[in-house]
């Protein structure tokens, strides 16, 4: 039987698949069933608190599980299929299980046309995190799905290295009033304001502490984080201290004589040849989970600097840090 075939009729008799979109992997399960719901979370070790991204093939059906305003119908028509997820008064038609008992659910339409060959066969809505054990780095390709969840699940949809590489934007349209960011990603501050003709402030950045996950959910302060330490440091400037048996890793290919001598026996890597945040972006869980199998003592990673695409990879990377 064609894969595609095969996800979705899994997916239609309650089972999970992970499946591949253009930001992570994700681990996709009937929105619209209570059992498939109940074992995303058990199947990730996610607490109930924090509630599930509902992927649609279209906005008939985005409609049917959420009101959208005019903003909302805007940022739709412009950035849909693609990496936004826009969290929206729900109706009633969603479980209470999907959304931790708020009033809003979260709604994206990818654009991987695997992923949206299988909402399309299958006719579901899929609830679907990223496709790793809760607090773990995200996956990027199938065999990161593999290597952590695979005994659990029946599927992996194998589309290879995911273009993005990190998560979507989650815009907040859930109370009628102005639009703010709960987690910075691939679509921009900037061209989310363009569009809706006013300013949208970003309160993503924030971290919250475990206790307050209700109220902000999955803003916790620790995510994304490998196994191994992860300590940070500012972008141009390796003047750190760094023990044998480290892994420093730069944004761009630095000078490797300068930094042999500079670092003795500390293994040295890089996210991108020449510092372009899309590559960097497009590389970042990859290498944090391959260093992480490494055996280093512990990792020290160099910030993107602070502009478009550094914003959500800095979030990322202080989440991976945090203690
Ligand atoms: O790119 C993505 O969005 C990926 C791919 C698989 O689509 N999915 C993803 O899902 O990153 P997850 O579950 O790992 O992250 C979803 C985030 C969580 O932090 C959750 O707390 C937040 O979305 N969220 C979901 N529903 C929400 C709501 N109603 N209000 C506020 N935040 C919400
Ligand atoms: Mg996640």
């Amino acid at each position: 039987m064609n894969l595609i075939y095969q996800a979705a009729s899994l997916l239609k008799d309650g089972q999970l698949v992970a499946l591949p979109t253009e930001t992570v992997y994700g681990l996709a399960g009937d929105a619209l069933n209570i059992e498939a719901v109940k074992s995303i979370f058990e199947v990730k070790g996610r607490p109930l608190i924090d509630p599930l991204i509902v992927h649609v093939h279209s906005l008939e059906m985005a409609e049917q599980l959420a009101y959208f305003d005019e903003k909302a119908l805007k940022l739709a028509e412009q950035f849909w299929p693609g990496p936004l997820t826009l969290v929206l008064p729900r109706q009633a038609i969603v479980p209470d299980l999907v959304t931790a008992g708020l009033e809003t659910v979260a709604i994206r339409m990818p654009r991987h046309p695997m992923f949206r060959a299988v909402l399309e066969v299958s006719g579901l809505a899929l609830a679907c995190p990223s496709a790793n054990p809760f607090g773990y780095c995200s996956p990027t390709r199938a065999e990161h799905v593999a290597g952590t969840l695979g005994d659990e699940i029946p599927m992996i949809l194998d589309g290879g290295p995911c273009e993005i590489g990190l998560e979507s934007t989650i815009l907040y349209l859930g109370d009628g009033s102005g639009a703010r960011i709960l987690r910075q990603g691939p679509i921009l501050a900037e061209e989310i304001g363009k569009v809706l003709g006013f300013g949208v402030e970003v309160v993503g950045r924030a971290v919250v502490k475990k206790d307050e996950a209700q109220m902000s959910p999955g803003m916790l302060e620790k995510h994304y984080s490998p196994s191994t330490p992860v300590r940070l440091f500012a972008y141009g400037e390796a003047v750190l201290s760094l023990g044998e048996g480290a892994a420093i890793v730069f944004q761009k290919k630095p000078d490797l004589g300068l930094m042999e001598e500079r670092y003795p026996g500390v293994a040295i890597f890089w996210l991108s040849e020449s510092g372009e945040l899309g590559e960097v972006a497009h590389n970042l869980f990859h290498l944090m989970q391959v260093l992480d199998k490494g055996g280093y003592v512990s990792i020290a990673i160099e910030k993107a600097p602070g502009d478009g695409l550094g914003f959500a990879i800095n979030d990322r990377l202080s989440r991976a840090a945090a203690k």
